[in-house]
């Protein structure tokens, strides 16, 4: 017996040690593997520095309609927009509309409102009151306001609907289709509609009334799921309502004064938002706020929490210099509207984004990306930014992200820009734009 546990003993032993020596092996033969970096390291070092002190930048290009992202006064073409009125049985009351200034999705109302009235630029520049010349026409249906005050009545229960399709959609559809004979001429192709909630066109069983229009929507995604809602060349994205902005009428300007507050910045990075519970493996936000509560809310300079009040929220938003925003349920998120109107660099994690405008906004040059793989090194990805780099951000981020917050009423210029590429329509003018002083050069 004794001898065979001894041999038992040494056997393991013996064992023991040849898989040590392989694992040494192993790691001798990775370590000689690995090119020598501090070499590779100074040689660029030296190339770039060389190079940065022997060239210098090229002249800006003095054909402007060649610049790109482009000053949006050098328009693609000035389609004509024809709003449909629609008969006030149909059309939600003013008293529902007044409701939905307090709504997260009331984009809806605020671009109608900006195309509608008399004295706007985007009126003046692209609506006509003669259907026979429009080459585009606007179905003002307003479901989320519908729905909104759906939901207030119901105690916030979203399942509910109120009939929305048969005592809104099919009347407002069926008036449009039966009086006018616009919409069947092109079977609704070169008609528009606005769907600012996150589901955009799914709250509606008859939504295959109004399909074939252009969407405006506020998720843009790339990804291919099965539960799409983003028709990737029928839809142009556009900037969302914001809580603190479009219904609570903060003035960032109170905040950050007039030149965005460029160096008085001491938050790292801030975040106000859902959900502190979320797991690494839940579909929600694809577990990328599980990061961010439970590694990123612990570390110095962050300040991360689910909620807090708006009067705190607008004092920290001046105060940060990066603010994340993470997906949630859709790749959109409304913080970054927030972060543009108080001059605060978007860090957005949500890979496949289309953000609005992409075609005529330099969206890299104002944003960190940050992928999900990458969230767990967002600490140190900021640290690598250099406050020059830094800066160039937060400059962009204040000069053009003005244009896209949008209550202040150029985003139309930018929807009118799309519309000019998916309906081919290339009429170069050079336009005046009321306030428009961004010269992208
Ligand atoms: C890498 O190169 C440096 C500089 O030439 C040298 O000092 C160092 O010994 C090298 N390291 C290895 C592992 O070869
Ligand atoms: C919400 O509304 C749906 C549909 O009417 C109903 O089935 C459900 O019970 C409601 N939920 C709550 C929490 O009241
Ligand atoms: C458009 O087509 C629909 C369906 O064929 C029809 O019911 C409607 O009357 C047509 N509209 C006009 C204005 O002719
Ligand atoms: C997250 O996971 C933990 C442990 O598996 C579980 O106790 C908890 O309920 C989960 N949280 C959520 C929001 O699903």
């Amino acid at each position: 017996m004794d001898k065979f546990k001894l041999f038992t003993i040494s056997a393991f032993c013996i064992l023991g040690l040849i898989i040590l020596y392989q694992q040494l092996n192993q790691v001798q033969q990775t370590s000689i593997n690995i090119p020598n970096e501090s070499e590779e390291l100074t040689e660029h070092t030296e190339l770039t520095s060389v190079a940065s002190t022997a060239l210098s930048p090229l002249p800006p290009i003095l054909d402007k309609w060649r610049v790109w992202p482009p000053d949006i006064r050098y328009a693609i073409c000035r389609p004509k927009i024809y709003i449909y009125e629609i008969p006030s049985d149909i059309q939600i009351s003013d008293h529902k509309k007044q409701r939905c200034t307090g709504s997260n999705y009331n984009a809806e109302l605020i671009l109608f409102d900006q195309l509608s009235s008399p004295n706007s630029s985007p009126h003046k520049l692209y609506v006509t009151e003669n259907p026979e010349e429009a080459d585009l026409f606007y179905i003002p249906f307003f479901g989320s306001c519908y729905l909104f005050n759906c939901w207030i009545n119901n105690e916030w229960n979203q399942t509910k609907r109120c009939q929305v399709d048969s005592v809104y959609l099919e009347p407002l559809m069926n008036y449009i289709i039966q009086n006018f004979d616009y919409w069947n001429k092109t079977n609704g192709m070169d008609h528009f509609m606005i769907h600012p909630m996150d589901r955009s066109d799914n709250y509606y069983e008859k939504k295959e009334m109004f399909q074939n229009a252009i969407y405006l929507t506020i998720v843009g995604d790339k990804r291919n799921l099965e539960y799409q809602t983003f028709r990737r060349y029928n839809n142009i994205v556009i900037p969302s309502a914001t809580p603190i902005l479009n219904a609570h009428n903060v003035n960032p300007l109170k905040y950050v004064g007039e030149n965005g507050n460029p160096f008085g910045r001491d938050i790292k990075g801030l975040f106000r938002g859902c959900c502190a519970n979320v797991n690494a493996t839940d579909a929600y936000s694809d577990g990328i706020r599980h990061v961010i509560f439970n590694g990123l809310k612990r570390l110095p300079g962050w300040d991360i929490e689910e909620n807090s009040d708006i009067e705190e929220y607008a004092k920290l938003l001046a105060r940060s210099k990066y603010g994340l925003t993470p997906s949630g349920w859709t790749l959109d998120t409304t913080r970054i509207w927030e972060y543009f109107a108080f001059g605060v660099v978007p860090i957005v994690i949500a890979d496949g984004i289309i953000e609005p405008f992409e075609d005529d906004i330099d969206w890299d040059s104002m944003i960190v990306r940050v992928r999900r793989s990458d969230v767990h090194r967002i600490n140190e990805i900021l640290d690598s930014i250099s406050e020059e780099e830094y800066q160039k951000k937060r400059e962009r981020v204040w000069l053009i992200g003005k244009y896209l917050v949008i209550n202040n009423g150029y985003a139309w210029h930018f929807i009118v820009r799309s519309f000019c590429r998916m309906l081919n329509i290339i009429k170069q003018e050079l336009i005046d734009i009321e306030g428009y002083t961004y010269d992208s050069i």
